[in-house]
């Protein structure tokens, strides 16, 4: 598959098979993280990797899933993810760059993990200091964001959508996941 081609197969994913993740993939996926731009080249960034039995639960109640369509979209037994990425920022470099770091670095470990056939889902929605807590997280650290991550039990689809951004499920359960239309986001030499 061509970069762009996996770019654009990525669905965010909400139920997963019961399906370890190797270890060594997922230190894979934060190297693929490393590697991003960052701002100043300041690279402010850690990463907390979860895969052991005894934490995947906790940290699983402090997430918030599918705002839309709470509670359809949360994972249900049997379907919650494998393994997390907590992202982490220092708290010295928390300002809009460390941000804009972290959409960097969080997209690299999405595409990296679909290579993988990994499915994923960037979580802002996160009960942080219950996951500072549970995780024993420094004082001196943010959290930005956590990645869930397993092998997909679902196959969303992307359609294009001038009238709603909000994704649904139709009668088979299946996610539809709206895109506003390539014409009307894009502007070549001359705003119309
Ligand atoms: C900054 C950010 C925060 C997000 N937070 C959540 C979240 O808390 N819970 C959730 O289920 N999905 C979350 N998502 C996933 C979006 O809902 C998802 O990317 C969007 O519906 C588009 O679907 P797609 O990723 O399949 O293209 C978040 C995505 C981003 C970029």
């Amino acid at each position: 598959m061509s970069i762009a081609d996996l770019i654009k197969s990525r669905r965010t994913i909400r139920k997963y098979q019961q399906k370890k993740i190797d270890t060594e993939i997922l230190t894979n996926l934060v190297d693929c993280a490393r590697m991003a731009p960052s701002g100043r080249n300041r690279q402010p960034l850690e990463y907390y990797i979860v895969q052991d039995e005894q934490l995947l639960e906790p940290v699983f109640r402090t997430l918030s899933w599918a705002g839309y369509i709470a509670p359809e979209g949360d994972p249900k037994e049997g379907e919650k993810p494998a393994a997390y990425i907590v992202v982490l920022v220092r708290s010295e470099f928390a300002d809009q760059l460390a941000k804009s770091d972290a959409g960097a670095a969080i997209e690299n470990i999405l595409l990296a993990a679909w290579g993988y056939g990994i499915g994923s889902c960037w979580l802002g929605s996160v009960k942080r200091k219950d996951l500072a807590q549970i995780l024993n997280i420094p004082g001196d650290y943010n959290i930005d964001s956590v990645i869930a991550l397993g092998y997909p039990a679902e196959s969303p689809v992307a359609e294009d959508s001038n009238q709603s951004t909000i994704y649904y499920k139709d009668d088979k359960g299946v996610l539809h996941v709206p895109k506003r239309p390539l014409k009307s986001i894009l502007h070549i030499d001359k705003w119309e």
